[in-house]
């Protein structure tokens, strides 16, 4: 990479260095600090990596002021309206929108890796039936190593692609059968004349007394959550996936890491609470607590936010809730629940938030969560499966992630560093001699 330009820190009298700095294609500037310990003996602090950029990346670019989100370049608005999931992935993994014979293999290829091993399937015995899904996830995604061995050198991109490849297409069998596993039906196996997001719905909801009836509107809608789901820039997760990579760990088990770390409600789990919150309002009185509710989300002192607002990155509308606000429609129209009491709170909620200076001065728009609860609901998926939707869409975004990462000649293991605040060494005492 060219240098830029440089900046010149300033550490002490007379000690000065310069570091070069590097431009993106779009996006801020960074400055490389990899010679700062050696030169200065100094660290960078930086909790929560707000000033940190950890790596390049060509993958996606987010403008959090701008409310723009680009996978490799192409608006989300756009993707979510032209493309399905698998061709996202393909772009995802690819960096291109593959040509249509290209698509056709693609999703020939991900059909054909659907099922899972049957021993796997063996291993949900071993959980408890009131297991939280996301437990059960975390374990039989690690568990895919055990399975296939035959994919697990890194350095060979044919494993690499094929581990892409299981991992796109295992992940709707494993989700769908952790909630069977969890509501005590049978499986369902995957039916490969189907699409990829209708076959996932067959194996969630088919039971073998009575076959599902796919629902193209519902199945486009699970389809779009997919995608505005499917990767997010270096987000806790996605960083979660590069620093376990960055060790050689095997891609099963850094998407296991991923998925485990996706699990806390700061991460996946704010869809979940931003429905919980809806449906609290709604026992409560509804439209007319709105503004009762509103106020103590203003109040620090009540311990309550207006959960599915607000963003680390966006301080602008997030594209993506924009996306599922209309979907929320779409679904709710085609299930004749066009007064839906939920939609029509969130949509009050919204309307008052958004005229609010409080809201309005701390730049808190809707997320993406705000909706997606609404239309997951409408889809017949229980607030527990919710992050394991997530998970599945985000699988593209992870294992591109990692591929990425595998393929960066500045790739190292990643080792923070920190800044000491322990003791200062001292002996031990014998315990007998210890008062
Ligand atoms: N309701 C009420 N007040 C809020 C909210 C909210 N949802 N979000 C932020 N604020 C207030 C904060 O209290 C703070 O006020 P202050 O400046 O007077 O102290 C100010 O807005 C800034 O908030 P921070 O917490 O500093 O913003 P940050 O960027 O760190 O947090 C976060 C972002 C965690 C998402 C926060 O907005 C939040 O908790 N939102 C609700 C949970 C949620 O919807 N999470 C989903 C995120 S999207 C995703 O993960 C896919």
């Amino acid at each position: 990479m060219e240098a830029k330009g440089k900046v010149t820190l300033n550490y002490g009298p007379d000690k000065n260095l310069d570091l070069p700095t590097y431009g993106g294609s779009i996006g801020p500037d960074v400055f490389d600090i990899r010679a700062l310990y050696g030169k200065t003996g100094m660290f960078t602090y930086d909790p929560g990596f707000m000033s940190t950029a950890s790596c390049q990346s060509r993958i996606t670019y987010i403008d959090g002021d701008k409310g723009v989100l680009l996978y490799r370049g192409y608006p989300i608005e756009q993707l979510a309206v032209h493309c399905d999931f698998l061709e996202v992935c393909y772009l995802l993994l690819n960096g291109e929108l593959p040509k249509k014979a290209e698509k056709e293999k693609f999703d020939w290829t991900v059909t054909r890796h659907t099922m899972v091993h049957e021993q796997l399937a063996r291993l949900f015995q071993g959980f408890r039936r009131d297991s939280h899904p996301m437990a059960v996830m975390v374990g039989v995604v690690g568990a895919l190593s055990a399975f296939y061995h035959d994919s697990l050198d890194i350095n060979n991109p044919e494993h690499r692609e094929i581990s892409a490849f299981r991992l796109i297409a295992k992940l709707p069998t494993i989700v769908a059968m952790a909630y069977k596993y969890n509501m005590g039906q049978p499986f369902i196996y995957p039916k490969n004349d189907l699409g990829y997001t209708a076959n996932f719905m067959r194996m969630m909801f088919a039971v073998p007394a009575e076959d599902y009836v796919v629902n193209d509107v519902l199945v486009r809608a699970l389809d779009r959550i997919f995608i505005l789901h499917a990767d997010h820039e270096q987000n806790a997760s996605t960083s979660t996936v590069r620093l376990a990579g960055s060790s050689g760990a095997n891609p099963f088990a850094c998407i296991a890491a991923g998925i485990a770390c996706l699990w806390g409600p700061a991460h996946g789990g704010a869809n979940e609470a931003a429905l919980q919150m809806l449906m609290d309002i709604e026992r409560d009185g509804g439209v007319a607590k709105v503004g009762e509710f509103i106020k103590k989300a203003k109040d620090k002192n009540s311990g309550v936010k207006l959960m599915g607002f607000g963003h680390r990155v966006y301080k602008n509308y997030d594209p993506r809730a924009k996306l599922m606000q209309e979907t929320t429609r779409e679904v709710l129209d085609a299930l004749g629940l066009h007064n839906d009491p939920l939609l029509k709170l969130a949509m009050a909620l919204e309307k008052i938030a958004l005229e609010d200076e409080y809201f309005v001065s701390r730049k808190l728009y809707p997320n993406v969560d705000f909706y997606s609860g609404i239309v997951q609901r409408a889809l017949g998926i229980p607030t527990s499966m919710f992050t394991c939707i997530f998970s599945l869409a985000r699988t593209a975004g992870w294992i591109a992630q990692w591929n990425e990462m595998i393929s960066d000649p500045e790739q190292k293991i990643g080792r923070p560093r920190q800044l000491y605040v322990g003791p200062t060494q001292r002996d031990v005492v014998p315990i007998a001699k210890r008062i």
